[in-house]
């Protein structure tokens, strides 16, 4: 899905330039690809190795993007989908059984306890003014970010959403293989 992403992107800045200057003048692309570092780039890699149409430079970029990247000035154009969801880490007071905001057991914001929510949402504004920081250094004046990720309706739950329903059932699922893991140390 990225690198279909990548080549609108790429079509859409050569129809502008093109539009506005030199028409036959060609432009070159350097795309990177940003992911945590245990990501398998490999995969990747091989996509675009046998992509024979792709119109870009490639270059993988290991590591959080909650933290500085690439050098200041140097990104003319960010792209970051369906990754903005996930938090930098669980915040500590819904794992943290005596604190009013602490979650159950569950594995993500149901949305039904105001402080469990709360709680969320202070991580996730953290994290966003982290990411916001970062690229606002990165990119050239005049650069441009597009973020593409998932939202609900106000009044919707994330309980109440297909994905939600998902992560309700997900949940005990892997807590008891985490249980079962537990269990089966000691014995090893
Ligand atoms: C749902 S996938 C989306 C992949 C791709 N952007 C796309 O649209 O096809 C979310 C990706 O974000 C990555 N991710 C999550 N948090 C990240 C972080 N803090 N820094 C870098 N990558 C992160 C995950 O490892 C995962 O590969």
């Amino acid at each position: 899905m990225i690198i279909k992403f990548q080549k609108n992107i790429i079509e859409a800045v050569e129809l502008k330039y093109h539009g506005n200057h030199q028409k036959h003048q060609s432009l070159e692309f350097q795309v990177f690809f940003n992911d945590h570092a245990n990501n398998d780039f490999n995969t990747l890699f091989k996509n675009l190795h046998h992509n024979h149409n792709r119109k870009f430079f490639a270059a993988g970029v290991p590591g959080t993007f909650h933290c500085r990247l690439f050098p200041k000035s140097s990104l003319h154009f960010g792209h970051s989908s369906f990754a903005l969801q996930w938090l930098s880490k669980t915040p500590s007071e819904v794992l943290d059984t005596k604190s009013p905001a602490w979650n159950k057991g569950s594995i993500h914001c149901t949305g039904y306890h105001t402080e469990v929510a709360e709680a969320y949402s202070s991580q996730f504004k953290n994290d966003m003014e982290t990411f916001l920081n970062a690229r606002a250094q990165e990119l050239v004046n005049g650069g441009l970010l597009v973020i593409i990720m998932s939202a609900l309706q106000d009044g919707v739950l994330l309980s109440q959403s297909s994905i939600g329903m998902t992560y309700d059932l997900l949940g005990p699922c892997l807590q008891n293989m985490a249980k079962s893991v537990r269990l089966q140390i000691p014995s090893l």
